[in-house]
């Protein structure tokens, strides 16, 4: 026998079942991105290395460790893109995206790649949803983007979960900052693990959201930064919580969250659920105002957040299940070979008129046929014999209530 392939590590399939839950997810936010006006955008899911080591921030877990890089034939470094702001970035940059409106805000939703170690929830292709609103600094524009994902979340049947907030204040505020936070890391300094001792000088904000038991107890002392923002993020940072709570969503302040990527600014978030164990945020994003600049644009406020898809799924399908009733539409049974042949016209018919329907494709017995019906989970199944076909009618049995009737052909398509 030849020798099987198998996906990569981290890679999975999608399929059956599941995938009913991921359309839902789509559907579901197409619909609320286009109620609060955002337009779609696809970018391509391969970029210049330089996108993503400038947009992201090279110090950065992702950009230092994570990263699927690699030389295209050409000899040009490319990179399958770890996350889509810098690439959304990027488009509203080259294609002079702000010229149709003052505000622009776009939608995205595709696989990224980061090479992690693999867990529940964590993957090295996973998909995000995601969204950047460009062109104003208005406090109004973070508190509608964190409500949008919260609508989001409860349109999918999710209510246990929470909601993390945090401002970071502009860059001049974190700097006097970090020189504070990095003088009191410093006294513990033997005491942190090997990651966090090098980011005391590389990135010391990630210290905060350190993972490790012990680095965690010195960070509750650590100072806070919501102490060291200017009367602007202040303000800037009461009026997105005001504005979230008269919206009805609830959330806590959490000086904590800092982010894995290094363009924020201001507001911060992150969605966390206990479905799911370490991994335990399926949303997180932030105000990010020097990034279009950076990457060569003019200088534009911006904000965005990005769900997992992945850890979404996770939540509603230990949250709830997807359907405990049958799948509407019919299964067609046919007891010879004109009928079988009368069901299948039939059944286009009822095709053409979008109702689901689907049958063997070769006869089999009666038995077979009808456990088929049952097992692919159909409303109704639609028998047809010699007697029916003499009749020109079928018999339309409700396989959730175990009811038969007589309907004729040209009845048919009225009973769904
Ligand atoms: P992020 O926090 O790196 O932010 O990723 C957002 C979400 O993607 C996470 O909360 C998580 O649910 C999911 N995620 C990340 N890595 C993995 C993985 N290896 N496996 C499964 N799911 C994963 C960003 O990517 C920013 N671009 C968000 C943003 C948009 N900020 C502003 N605009």
């Amino acid at each position: 026998m030849n020798q099987q392939i198998k996906n990569l590590k981290g890679m999975p399939d999608i399929y059956f079942e599941e995938v009913e839950f991921w359309q839902e997810l789509e559907n579901t936010a197409n619909r609320i991105f286009k109620s609060y006006g955002y337009s779609e955008i696809r970018t391509p899911i391969v970029e210049e290395t330089a996108l993503f080591q400038r947009g992201i921030g090279e110090d950065t877990q992702v950009v230092s460790k994570e990263m699927y890089t690699f030389e295209d034939k050409s000899g040009d470094s490319v990179t399958l893109r770890p996350e889509g702001t810098a690439s959304v970035v990027r488009s509203y940059i080259q294609n002079n995206l702000s010229a149709r409106d003052e505000i622009t805000k776009l939608y995205y939703k595709g696989p990224m790649y980061r090479y992690e170690r693999p867990q529940k929830g964590r993957q090295r292709q996973f998909h995000q949803i995601g969204c950047e609103a460009f062109g104003t600094e208005s406090p109004f524009l973070d508190a509608e983007q964190i409500i949008l994902m919260d609508r989001l979340t409860r349109a999918l049947g999710i209510s246990r979960y929470e909601i993390s907030l945090n401002s970071l204040g502009l860059k001049e505020e974190r700097q006097k900052y970090l020189e504070d936070l990095v003088t009191y890391l410093k006294k513990y300094e033997k005491d942190l693990d090997e990651d966090s001792q090098r980011r005391l000088s590389t990135n010391p904000l990630r210290i905060l959201d350190s993972k490790n038991a012990k680095v965690a107890e010195i960070c509750r002392e650590a100072p806070v930064i919501l102490d060291a923002l200017g009367d602007e993020s202040k303000r800037h940072f009461e009026m997105v919580q005001g504005l979230l709570s008269k919206a009805g969503v609830e959330f806590n302040v959490n000086p904590h969250i800092v982010r894995g990527l290094d363009y924020y600014e201001r507001t911060t978030f992150e969605f966390v659920s206990d479905e799911l164990g370490a991994q335990s945020a399926f949303c997180g994003g932030g105000r990010y105002n020097q990034l279009v600049s950076e990457l060569g644009g003019k200088p534009t406020p911006a904000v965005g957040w990005a769900l997992g898809c992945e850890r979404m799924i996770l939540i509603m399908m230990a949250t709830r299940t997807l359907r405990d009733t049958k799948k509407p539409g019919a299964y067609f049974v046919a007891l010879d070979d004109m009928s079988f042949q009368k069901s299948f016209e039939l059944m286009q018919g009822l095709r053409d008129e979008g109702v689901a329907c689907e049958s063997g494709y070769e006869l089999k017995s009666m038995k077979s046929q009808m456990r088929r019906a049952n097992k692919l989970g159909y409303k109704y199944a639609v028998i047809i014999g010699e007697s029916e076909l003499a009749k020109e009618s079928v018999v339309l049995k409700d396989l959730e209530k175990g009811e038969q009737e007589e309907v004729a052909f040209t009845d048919l398509i009225s009973k769904f």
